[in-house]
């Protein structure tokens, strides 16, 4: 099986790049996970589609989002949504294809936030995957809060319960991609 996770942030340190990085750990041998990170993706304009079509940095992974038994992607929050970035990469997605169509989707993410850290963003991102025709795991959430206690500085995994979490989580998103339920 493969997986690609994308990260809806762009800093090097990034707690969610380093909560795909954890997931990826605790893959079962016969699983690989893509890391992809948005860099490059310019702001979303029709005007650059009509003057020199559509940037290679989408339209390659849009392919390699359809190529994926399975995507994951976690999201910060940002103003209790989704951030800039990822919401203007699924724009540009949008345009190429249905690439989430059908993708059984894992929706995880952490932040800051102390008591809904991340709940905001990945119900908007839900909302946005709806409409991309991505099936979204309804359950079990992800939702990593006080992201600053959990993550060293350069954006690692360090707490122990997270991982455990993780890992039941990877399991029952394993399981629902592999069994199709
Ligand atoms: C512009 C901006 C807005 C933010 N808004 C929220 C928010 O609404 N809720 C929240 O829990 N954290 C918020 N935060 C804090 C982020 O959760 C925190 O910076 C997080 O570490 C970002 O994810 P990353 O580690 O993957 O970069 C915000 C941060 C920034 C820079």
């Amino acid at each position: 099986m493969n997986l690609i996770g994308i990260s809806g942030a762009l800093r090097k340190a990034s707690t969610n790049t380093g909560l795909l990085r954890a997931l990826k750990s605790l893959l079962p041998d016969g699983v690989g996970m893509e890391i992809v990170t948005l860099h490059g993706i310019p702001l979303f304009d029709e005007d650059v589609i009509a003057a020199s079509g559509k940037p290679a940095v989408v339209t390659e992974l849009a392919d390699r989002i359809r190529a994926a038994d399975g995507l994951i992607i976690a999201t910060p929050e940002y103003q209790f949504s989704v951030p800039g970035v990822l919401k203007n990469a699924t724009d540009w997605l949008s345009t190429c294809n249905h690439p989430f169509r059908w993708k059984r989707t894992g929706v995880v993410g952490a932040s800051a936030g102390a008591l809904a850290g991340t709940a905001r963003a990945q119900y908007h991102l839900r909302q946005n995957l709806q409409a991309l025709e991505a099936i979204t795991m309804p359950r079990p959430e992800i939702m990593i809060v006080h992201n600053e206690e959990k993550f060293d500085g350069n954006g690692e995994l360090t707490d122990g319960e997270t991982r455990q979490r993780l890992g039941k989580w990877l399991k029952a998103y394993l399981d629902w991609v592999e069994k199709k339920p």
